[in-house]
């Protein structure tokens, strides 16, 4: 028992499953239920507790706690959810020992190699590869969705010119809910269907009009005969005085790099855009706040963070004193890019786009070999390290992104930014998801209180 200022916790002494049985899920499938004993001792009265065991198709079974503080008074703690799955999800599956991923079923290594990004949006979104037939009436209805109002063009002018592109990423798209009001209804399947096309669509749109607006330079309208990728390149680096050819290995590459990033189950910005939609919020207003998320160093805007720290280590000489400082608890600074909530092994993702760099720099002929070469040996060290070891910390996806964009020409204050446009499509299908889903309420977690208790009010004149 533990016990601290005379309280004492309840904690589990011990977790048992016995026995399977068959039942039916709400959505009318059949599955095999366990249980879960759980002997609770309470100021040394022990009670048993047996609590539904939920098997998914890959991965942990989980213990069904919903009737948890309605049968004991209690909750469970669980700060930044280590140990808590918030929804069922049919859409990516990640297996952070063996450094798997999957959308729907389908390794990440297969797609980023031999898919295109409308394909793997389409496979996120509704569940299968498309067929021919349906991936042409798929990138018809993206193409077609690309533009803005023009109205929206204005927006740009209200931020200062050396505004971080995220920031206006948040404003733009947040606003988009004051435009296209006929897809705002969440309640109608059609709508939830056009918002979703409309903002897989705008992103790359909103993205190209934030960087022109950095740099001073006019927007490039979409064009509706290039492919996702051309047409977000053409709109980001096209200028209106000469014609301005996508380079189709800049294009694959990022097709590749959008692939990765496009989904990865509860992370941190999917599930504020899940939280923000469990309200009823309009679903631009939800991947407005998904982009906010997604902007922390610690999450998406790691990808920058990395560039940021490759230029302070600058020599490899000097990698042994960064990765002291990493160490340090006393010193705030961390390895970007490195280190991961899931992944306990290298992320799939980073493997692949560390074969990327090479391929990329090699054939858009860019000399930042010194940057690729700083950053593998960065990795070599601290793979050896036992600090890192100890705490299976390898590097994610952040890693090696950075190093591919700024080759294609991008600055770091833009890599965030692609994150976003590539993540898109996994907020809105996780937002359908929970949605869709019939078990699906508010989310509003507990918590565990340690303030003052109840006390009177006291007038300032007998506040001495
Ligand atoms: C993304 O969740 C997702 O799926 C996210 C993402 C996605 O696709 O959506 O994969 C994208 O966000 C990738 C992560 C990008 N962030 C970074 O690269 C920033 C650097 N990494 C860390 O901030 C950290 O590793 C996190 C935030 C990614 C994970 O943090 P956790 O799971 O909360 O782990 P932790 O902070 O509890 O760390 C465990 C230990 C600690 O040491 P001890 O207290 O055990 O002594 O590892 C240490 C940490 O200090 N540690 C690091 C470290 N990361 C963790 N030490 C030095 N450098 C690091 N990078």
């Amino acid at each position: 028992m533990d016990s601290r200022g005379g309280r004492r916790y309840l904690y589990l002494a011990d977790v048992s499953d016995f026995g399977g049985k068959k039942c039916m899920t709400e959505s009318g499938q059949e599955k095999t239920e366990n249980a879960a004993a759980l002997h609770l001792e309470v100021d040394d009265a022990a009670d048993s507790l047996s609590l539904p065991l939920m098997h998914g198709s890959l991965g942990p079974s989980v213990i069904d706690i919903r009737e948890l503080y309605s049968r004991t008074g209690h909750f469970t703690y669980d700060p930044g959810f280590m140990s808590t799955a918030s929804c069922e999800s049919t859409i990516t599956y990640i297996d952070g020992n063996d450094g798997v991923l999957l959308y729907r079923g389908y390794p990440i290594e297969q797609l980023a190699d031999r898919g295109d990004f409308l394909e793997t949006c389409f496979l996120l979104l509704y569940g299968e590869l498309p067929k021919l037939s349906e991936a042409d009436r798929f990138r018809q209805a993206v193409i077609r969705h690309t533009m803005l109002h023009e109205q929206l063009s204005y927006f740009y002018r209200g931020f200062r010119r050396d505004a971080h592109p995220m920031a206006i990423m948040v404003g733009v798209v947040g606003a988009l809910s004051a435009f296209y009001h006929d897809s705002t209804d969440i309640n109608d399947p059609e709508q939830r269907r056009i918002a979703s096309i409309r903002l897989i669509a705008k992103m790359p749109t909103i993205a190209a009009q934030a960087y022109k607006f950095s740099i001073g330079q006019p927007f490039t309208y979409p064009r509706n005969d290039l492919g996702f990728v051309e047409n977000f390149l053409h709109m980001t680096f096209a200028v209106p005085c000469e014609d301005y050819l996508v380079n189709p290995v800049l294009a694959r590459a990022l097709a590749r790099v959008f692939i990765l990033h496009a989904d990865h189950e509860q992370n941190a910005s999917t599930s504020t855009v899940r939280i923000a939609g469990s309200s009823g919020a309009n679903p631009f207003a939800c991947i407005a706040a998904g982009i906010a998320c997604l902007w922390g160093p610690a999450h998406g805007g790691a990808n920058e963070a990395v560039l940021n720290m490759l230029g302070e280590i600058r020599t490899v000489e000097r990698i042994p004193g960064f990765i002291k400082r990493a160490k340090d608890k006393d010193d705030p600074f961390r390895l970007m890019g490195f280190g991961h909530r899931v992944y306990k092994n290298y992320d799939p993702r980073a493997a692949v786009l560390r074969r990327t760099c090479r391929d990329v720099l090699e054939q858009l002929d860019v000399n930042d070999e010194p940057l690729l070469k700083l950053a593998v040996e960065l990795e070599r060290i601290a793979l050896e390290d036992e600090y890192f070891v100890e705490r299976n910390l390898y590097p994610n996806v952040d890693f090696y992104s950075g190093i591919i964009l700024r080759a294609m020409g991008f600055p770091s204050s833009m890599f965030t930014v692609l994150f976003a446009v590539a993540r898109t499509v996994g907020w809105v299908a996780q937002w359908n998801e929970m949605i869709e889903d019939p078990l699906q309420k508010i989310g509003r977690p507990r918590q565990i209180y340690t303030g003052e208790s109840k006390r009177d009010y006291v007038g300032m004149e007998h506040r001495n």
